[in-house]
């Protein structure tokens, strides 16, 4: 049985907007008629809120071992790989729709003594995955349109969450995940591994120690060509094509504004304010989608579709003045990049394209120069175990090390490092995005999903506090 809600949103996108009259259509004015007046309806919602419980900050209860069960074994399987590799941990369940995935996560385990039950045959099967007892976290690895609907449900059924990017799609979404992870006090954490990735927290570290001076800018981006993995006919659903289609704005924000937004201590401190987003027009996927179909049937269906631009940038102010470039790509010919530049009153950092640089005046340093001020700012958690994060892989060794953390806080009862007012306000870029370019790229506020805790809330911990004790598992 297909999910209502899933296909009721696919047949919108593929047969609503479909036409050939609409095809290189200027989609903005296409998408200006969606939304009356989206900007009112988020102060609104914003307003209506009452904080119950601060989750920046909260520690929940330590759990000795952590029972985890995961939904979507694509990049989920990552997260299965570096979790089994940490005491601490069981292994409980595992869900996904296609048997081909579970094998592969199965012969992943093999060896390790998990021996999880597998959740499969039906769209809802992981329900009974969250309605047990004896599972502490849930991962969340599934297509984006299932991220928030599953988490609320697995944070109602008493379980932690940690959900792939982004954590949701639409501003009642992201409240709901808030409210949830207040009411239920579980942690609602969006993974996202790049904050986890060793300039990333250089930066991070060399921004806490006054390095930049006063951070005045930061850029962030996903420009990733992703045409061969967008058109594969073997993802389930083809859901990142259908994705695309109908929507036009920034669909993945977060990889490259997690990490600037921890840099300027958002929801901690400084709360992004207002954003403005441009997109210009889809260059590539319809002309794709038409050489595909004179070799394959399956895909007719695409062809002729308003699919999302090729480029989107936004620009976000925050409360305290300071401004956020956001960029993405997902089609053009381009090096990888997630720009991670920090822009300061005293010096500079760009991560991409590699090789990642700092700029002290008008000079980017020597590598010599590089490598000392890298070892004077190590974080504590490089310290710990950035070599082993490197053997195991996996972004680099972010997933590990992201992954280790998450398993540390909770068992030592911490607060974790992205909660859910992060997981909300990373991912609002999507649909506020959206409703930037549907009017013309219009100013749009970004909602305070602290309810104004922003002001008193502590910057992201670098240290590792009471934790730092899960070892690997022998
Ligand atoms: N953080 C990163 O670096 C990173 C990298 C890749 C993907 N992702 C994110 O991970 C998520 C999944 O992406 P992917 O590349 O693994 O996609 P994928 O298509 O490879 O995997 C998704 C899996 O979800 C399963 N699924 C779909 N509906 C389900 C349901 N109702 N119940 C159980 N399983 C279901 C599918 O069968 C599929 O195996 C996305 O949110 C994506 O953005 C993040």
């Amino acid at each position: 049985m297909k999910n209502t809600k899933r296909n009721r949103r696919n047949f919108i996108k593929l047969s609503g907007l479909t036409g050939a009259s609409l095809v290189g259509a200027d989609l903005i004015s296409l998408a200006s008629g969606k939304d009356a007046n989206p900007e009112s309806d988020n102060i609104e919602q914003s307003k209506r809120h009452n904080q119950k419980v601060n989750m920046s900050g909260y520690a929940a209860p330590r759990i000795e071992t952590v029972g985890i069960g995961f939904i979507g074994l694509g990049r989920g399987l990552t997260h299965v790989s570096t979790t089994s590799l940490l005491e601490g941990v069981e292994i409980k369940g595992l869900c996904d729709l296609l048997p081909d995935k579970i094998s592969r996560a199965k012969k992943r385990l093999e060896g390790s003594g998990f021996n999880p039950q597998i959740y499969t045959g039906n769209e809802d099967a992981w329900k009974e995955m969250c309605n047990r007892d004896d599972i502490d976290l849930i991962y969340i690895a599934t297509p984006w349109d299932l991220h928030a609907p599953m988490a609320v449900y697995a944070m109602e059924h008493n379980k932690h969450v940690a959900i792939e990017v982004p954590a949701a799609l639409t501003i009642d979404e992201c409240w709901q995940l808030v409210e949830t992870s207040e009411k239920t006090r579980k942690h609602c954490m969006m993974v996202e591994n790049t904050c986890y990735s060793e300039f990333e927290l250089l930066t991070l570290n060399l921004a806490r120690q006054g390095f930049f001076g006063d951070i005045v800018h930061c850029e962030g981006a996903y420009i990733h060509p992703l045409m061969d993995l967008i058109f594969n006919k073997n993802v389930w659903d083809m859901w990142r094509l259908k994705a695309s289609i109908g929507e036009i704005g920034n669909l993945y924000p977060t990889h490259g504004l997690g990490p600037v937004c921890q840099v300027l201590d958002i929801n901690r401190g400084d709360k992004m304010d207002f954003m403005v987003s441009v997109s210009g027009k889809d260059f590539q996927k319809n002309q794709r989608a038409k050489e595909l179909a004179e070799k394959d049937e399956v895909y007719r269906q695409y062809v002729d579709k308003p699919y999302n631009g090729n480029m989107n940038t936004s620009i976000i102010r925050t409360a305290k003045g300071r401004t956020i470039m956001l960029q993405y790509d997902i089609t053009s010919s381009n090096v990888y990049s997630r720009i991670h530049r920090i822009s300061g009153t005293k010096a500079a950092a760009l991560g991409w394209p590699r090789p990642a640089r700092i700029s002290v005046g008008h000079k980017w340093l020597t590598t010599e120069e590089f490598e000392s001020v890298k070892k004077k700012y190590e974080p504590p958690i490089i310290k710990k175990l950035g070599e082993i994060s490197k053997e195991v892989g996996g972004h680099d060794g972010a997933d590990f090390l992201m992954n280790w953390r998450l398993i540390d806080c909770l068992r030592n009862g911490l607060p974790l490092d992205q909660d859910c007012y992060d997981a909300a306000s990373w991912s609002s870029i999507v649909p506020l995005s959206k409703q930037s370019v549907a009017s013309r790229s219009g100013s749009v506020e970004i909602p305070d999903f602290t309810n104004g805790a922003w002001k008193e809330n502590h910057p992201v911990d670098l240290s590792l506090g009471q934790g730092g004790t899960t070892m690997l598992r022998n």
